[in-house]
C-alpha cells in the first residue's frame, strides 16, 4: 500500500501537470520512431518492476504524444478536452471498480442519476429505467435500433430474439445522407441490411428533406417492405445541421416509425442562445443517443441512449440465467437487461462529477461559448478573401473551404489541407466531403478556445496550402 500512496501522488501531479502544460506545447506531433516502437512492440514482459517506474513511462513516452484534443486549437473531429471533475474522479472509479451490470452499490445507483440529469438538461422526458450509459453513440444507436426491431416485429406477431428475421418481411430504415456511419454499422450488423438502408436527401442546409422522406417511405409500403425506422440527426458531424425534429416525428407518427434522434454530438447545443428552430421535436423520440464523452467534456468513454418507454430496451435485452438472479432488485431490474453488455463499467461517477462541477448554468454558458465561437469563425472565414463558408453554423461546427489560386487543384488541395495543418503542431482540423466536393471542418468544444485561437486557424490553413502548393 505505501506503495501506492506514493505513486498516486505522484500521478496526479503528472496528470495535472500534463492538463497545465497543453496549451503551451504542440497540438499535436508525429511519434518518432524510438517511441513509436517501445508503444507499439513491446516484448511481454516477465518480471514485474516497481509502480513509480512505470510512471516515468508514462510521462517520458505516452504523455507526450496525445491525439490533441486536449488542446484549445483542437478542432478536429468531435472530440472534447477531458472535463476537470472527470479527470478527478476517474481514478476514485477504478479504485471502486464495480460492474454496474446491477445490485445494490453507489455505481448503479449514480447511473440512475446520471441518466435522468442528462434527459433533464436537453428536456427529454424521463421515466425511471429509460436509458443507459454506453461506451458511446454506436453502443447506443445498436441498443435503439435493436430495441425498435423487437417492437416491430413484435406487432406483427413475431418475436425477433426467438425467430430471427427469417420470418419477417424486409424492414426499412430511413436516414439522411449527412447521418452518420454508426447507424449503418448498426443496422448491419443487427442482420437488417444496408440494403434497406435508405438515404434521404437533404435541403441545402443539409437538413434531412422530409418531402422525399414521406416519397420513400411510400415507395417501400406500396414495394411490400415494412418502414420501421427514421434516424434523425441533431447536430451532424459534417455541418453540424440539426434535421427538422418535428416534421420528422410527424412523418413517423403517421407511418407508424420508431423515431429516433442522434444527439450523439448536437443534442446539447438545444442549450444554445438562440437554438436552431429544428431542435423542436426532440422530445418526440421514442430513443435519443446523446453522447456526455463529446460536448459535456465527460472522459472517454461514455454514451448514453434514453428512450420514452423503458420497456422496449428491456423486452429487447433481457435475459437472466440463474446465476445472475436478483431477487432483491427492484421494478427496474439490472442495467444489463437493458443492453448488450453484462460487466458494466461506472461511467456514472465521471457523468455525475462533470454535471455536479459545471451546474446546469455551467454548461449552458460552455455550449453559448462554443457555438458562439462557432459564429465568430464563420464570420472570419465569410469576411476572407481567401475562404468561402460553405453553411452558416447552428451549432458549433464550421464547414468551409480554402479558395485555391487554381480552382482545378481545390478538391486536391482541401483534402490536404488537414494533415498539413496538423503536421504542423499549431492547430489540428479535419476534412470532409460536402455535396461531392473536399471540405475541411473545425468543431469548437474547448471551454479555453479564445477568438486568437480561431485567427492562429485560419493563418496556419494559409500556411500549409502555400507549403503544398510551393
Ligand atoms: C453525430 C454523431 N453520431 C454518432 C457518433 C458515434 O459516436 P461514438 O464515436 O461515441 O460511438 C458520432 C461520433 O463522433 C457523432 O458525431
Amino acid at each position: 500500500m505505501d506503495e501506492l500512496w506514493r505513486a498516486s501522488r505522484s500521478a496526479a501531479d503528472l496528470a495535472t501537470g500534463h492538463l497545465a502544460a497543453l496549451p503551451g506545447g504542440p497540438v499535436w506531433r508525429p511519434v518518432p520512431d524510438a517511441d513509436r516502437s517501445w508503444l507499439a512492440r513491446q516484448p511481454l514482459p516477465e518480471a514485474g518492476r516497481p509502480l513509480e517506474t512505470l510512471l516515468d513511462d508514462v510521462r517520458d513516452r505516452v504523455l507526450p504524444y496525445p491525439m490533441g484534443n486536449g488542446h484549445p486549437r483542437f478542432f478536429g473531429w468531435v472530440n472534447s478536452p477531458p472535463s476537470p471533475a472527470g479527470v478527478l474522479v476517474a481514478p476514485l472509479a477504478a479504485a471502486l471498480n464495480p460492474s454496474c451490470a446491477g445490485g445494490e452499490h453507489a455505481g448503479v445507483l449514480l447511473e440512475r442519476t446520471a441518466v435522468r440529469w442528462l434527459a433533464e438538461l436537453v428536456g427529454f422526458p424521463h421515466q425511471p429505467g429509460a436509458g443507459l450509459l454506453t461506451s458511446g453513440a454506436s453502443l447506443a444507436t445498436i441498443v435503439a435500433l435493436a430495441t425498435a426491431r423487437q417492437w416491430a416485429t413484435g406487432r406483427n406477431g413475431c418475436d425477433v430474439r426467438e425467430a430471427g428475421l427469417y420470418a419477417s418481411r424486409p424492414l426499412t430504415i430511413y436516414l439522411s445522407s449527412e447521418g452518420h456511419s454508426c447507424l449503418r454499422k448498426a443496422a448491419e450488423l443487427l442482420g437488417l441490411g444496408s440494403r434497406y438502408l435508405r438515404v434521404v436527401p437533404v435541403d441545402d442546409a443539409f437538413r434531412m428533406d422530409t418531402v422525399a422522406l414521406r416519397r420513400l417511405i411510400t415507395a417501400d409500403t406500396r414495394a411490400g417492405l415494412r418502414p420501421f425506422f427514421v434516424a434523425a440527426s441533431a447536430g451532424t458531424v459534417n455541418t453540424g445541421a440539426v434535421d427538422p425534429l418535428e416534421d420528422i416525428a410527424e412523418v413517423a407518427r403517421e407511418h407508424g416509425l420508431w423515431f429516433h434522434v442522434d444527439g450523439a454530438y448536437g443534442a446539447l447545443g438545444i442549450l444554445a442562445d438562440e437554438p436552431d428552430p429544428g431542435y423542436a421535436g426532440l422530445a418526440r423520440a421514442d430513443s435519443l443517443a446523446l453522447d456526455p464523452h463529446k460536448w459535456l467534456g465527460v472522459p472517454v468513454d461514455c454514451g448514453c441512449v434514453l428512450f420514452r418507454d423503458r420497456s422496449g430496451p428491456r423486452d429487447a435485452f433481457s435475459l437472466v440465467p440463474p446465476y445472475l438472479r436478483d431477487d432483491g432488485a427492484d421494478e427496474l431490474g439490472w442495467f444489463s437487461e437493458y443492453g448488450p453488455e453484462q460487466t458494466r463499467p461506472f461511467r456514472a461517477l465521471r457523468v455525475w462529477a462533470t454535471i455536479s462541477h459545471l451546474g446546469r448554468e455551467g454548461i449552458v454558458r460552455l455550449v453559448r461559448r462554443t457555438t458562439g465561437l462557432a459564429r465568430t469563425l464563420a464570420a472570419m472565414v465569410d469576411a476572407a478573401g481567401d475562404f468561402d463558408l460553405l453553411t452558416p453554423p447552428v451549432t458549433s461546427v464550421v464547414a468551409f473551404r480554402y479558395r485555391s489560386p487554381a480552382p482545378d487543384e481545390a478538391d486536391v488541395l482541401n483534402q490536404r489541407i488537414p494533415s498539413a495543418v496538423q503536421r504542423r503542431g499549431r492547430a489540428f482540423l479535419t476534412g470532409t466531403q460536402l455535396s461531392g466536393a473536399a471540405a475541411l471542418r473545425a468543431c469548437v468544444l474547448h471551454p479555453d478556445t479564445t477568438e486568437a485561437d480561431l485567427a492562429i486557424l485560419l493563418d496556419e490553413i494559409r500556411t500549409a496550402a502555400k507549403q503544398i502548393t510551393g
